[in-house]
C-alpha cells in the first residue's frame, strides 16, 4: 500500500473518529438509530448559549431555566413535593433521544392534549409535569420561573421548524414491541432487587443524604404520583429500557424491562391528584385516556391500588390548574 493512501485512510479515520466523539458527546451512539424520514435534531448545549450573540439579559434567563430544569428541588416545599428533578426522568439535560427530549414540546405546541381535553400552550406542558411528575404545583403562569423554564425548552429547539410535518427521532419514551409474557411481578422484583435496588433501595425510596436527593424514590411518597405519565406500564418500561440502569443503559432485555416496570408501577404512590374521592369511580372517569395503560384501581397481590387519601408531602390534592378550562372566545 502506498504511504499517501496510508495518510489519507489514516486522517478519514481521525476525522471519523472525531465525528463520533463530538456525536458521543452530543447523543450516545448506542440509541436506535434514526428511521428514513424522521426529524433528527441535536439541540445546542449550554456552551453554545455563552458562545451566541443573544442579548445578555436572555441568556441569564435561559440559563435560570436551565438550572431549575436540572436542580428542581430548590423549588422544593413551593412548587415540587417530591424527590425528583426535571432531569431526573428528561436525561441528559432534556436534550437525549430516547429519554424524554423536551425540545419537542416547543415546536409542537400549541396542540390539542386528550388527557386534559384542551388545548395546551408550552407553559401549560410544563405545568402538567409539576402537577403529575413532581406531584406539586406549577410556578404561576407568566412568572420568572415559568418563563425561564419555557427559555430553556425554546432554546433546545433552536433552528426546528414550528409544527414539524416529519416524527421526531426518540421523542418521548419509544414505545417496546409489547411483551412476549405478560409482564409479571415476581419477575419484575427479581430484577428489581438484582439491578435498581443498589441505588434506589428496596423500598424504593432511594437515596437523599445532606437533604440532596442522591437517587431519586421509585415509588412511595416522594416519587411521582398516580397520575403522571410515567405510571403507565409502556412508557415506564421504555424508559428503563433505554435509561437504566444508570450508567448501563439498554442492558435489559424488554422482557425485563416490563416485568421491572410492571413491578415498579403496582408500588404504592402519591393519590392522582384528579380523585373524585373513589379510586373506582377516578378510574373510570380516566379509563380511556389515561387509566387503561396502569394499574391504578386495580386489584395486585389483594391490595386494591391508589384506595387511599395520601398526597404525599403536599398540603392539597388538586392543584389549581387542573380545574377543567374551556375556551369560549369565538
Ligand atoms: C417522573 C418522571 C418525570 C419528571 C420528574 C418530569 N417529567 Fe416531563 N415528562 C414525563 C413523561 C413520562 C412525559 C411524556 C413522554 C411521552 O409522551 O412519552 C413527559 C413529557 C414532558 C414534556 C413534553 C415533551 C414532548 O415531547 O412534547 C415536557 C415539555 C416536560 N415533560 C417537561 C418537564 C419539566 C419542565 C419537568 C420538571 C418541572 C418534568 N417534565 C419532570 C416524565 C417526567
Ligand atoms: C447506579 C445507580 C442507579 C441504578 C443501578 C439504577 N438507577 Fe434509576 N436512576 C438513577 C438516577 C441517579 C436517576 C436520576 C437521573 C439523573 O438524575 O440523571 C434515576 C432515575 C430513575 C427513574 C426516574 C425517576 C424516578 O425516581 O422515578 C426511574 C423510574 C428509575 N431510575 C428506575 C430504575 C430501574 C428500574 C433500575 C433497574 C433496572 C434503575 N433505575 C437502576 C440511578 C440508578
Amino acid at each position: 500500500m502506498n504511504i499517501p493512501f496510508m495518510k489519507l485512510a489514516a486522517a478519514v479515520a481521525v476525522s471519523l473518529l472525531a465525528l463520533n466523539a463530538n456525536a458521543e458527546a452530543r447523543f450516545p451512539v448506542d440509541m436506535p438509530k434514526p428511521k428514513e424520514g424522521q426529524l433528527v435534531h441535536i439541540p445546542p448545549t449550554m456552551e453554545d448559549l455563552e458562545k451566541s450573540d443573544f442579548h445578555p439579559e436572555l441568556k441569564r434567563v435561559i440559563r435560570r431555566g436551565y438550572d431549575l430544569f436540572m436542580n428542581t428541588q430548590q423549588l422544593r416545599g413551593k412548587n415540587v413535593f417530591n424527590n425528583m428533578n426535571c432531569s431526573s426522568c428528561h436525561m441528559g439535560e432534556g436534550r437525549l433521544p430516547y429519554a424524554g427530549p423536551v425540545w419537542p414540546a416547543a415546536v409542537t405546541l400549541p396542540a390539542y392534549r386528550p388527557k386534559n381535553d384542551h388545548v395546551n400552550n408550552l407553559e401549560e406542558r410544563i405545568a402538567g409535569c409539576f402537577s403529575y411528575s413532581m406531584n406539586g404545583t406549577p410556578p404561576e403562569y407568566g412568572s420568572d420561573d415559568m418563563l425561564a423554564l419555557a427559555a430553556y425548552h425554546q432554546w433546545l429547539a433552536k433552528g426546528v421548524e414550528m409544527f414539524p410535518s416529519k416524527p421526531i427521532y426518540g421523542r418521548g419514551y419509544p414505545k417496546l414491541d409489547d411483551p412476549q409474557q405478560k409482564p409479571d411481578y415476581a419477575r419484575g422484583k427479581q430484577v428489581y432487587e438484582a439491578k435498581c435496588s443498589i441505588c434506589h433501595s428496596n423500598d424504593g425510596s432511594g437515596l437523599v443524604q445532606n437533604g440532596k436527593v442522591v437517587f431519586p424514590s421509585v415509588w412511595g411518597d416522594a416519587s411521582y404520583n398516580w397520575g403522571a405519565g410515567i405510571s403507565r406500564h409502556f412508557t415506564l418500561a421504555a424508559f428503563v429500557k433505554y435509561n437504566m440502569p444508570l450508567g448501563q443503559r439498554g442492558t435489559l432485555t424488554d422482557q425485563e424491562a416490563w416485568d421491572v416496570a410492571y413491578y415498579i408501577n403496582t408500588q404504592e404512590r402519591p393519590q392522582d391528584p384528579r380523585y373524585t374521592g373513589d379510586v373506582k369511580e377516578t378510574r373510570a372517569k380516566y379509563e380511556s385516556t389515561f387509566h387503561k395503560f396502569t394499574s391504578y384501581g386495580e386489584s395486585v397481590n389483594g391490595r386494591l391500588l391508589g384506595n387511599h387519601d395520601n398526597v404525599g408531602e403536599k398540603p392539597f390534592l388538586k392543584p389549581e390548574v387542573l380545574k377543567p378550562r374551556t375556551f369560549t372566545a369565538n
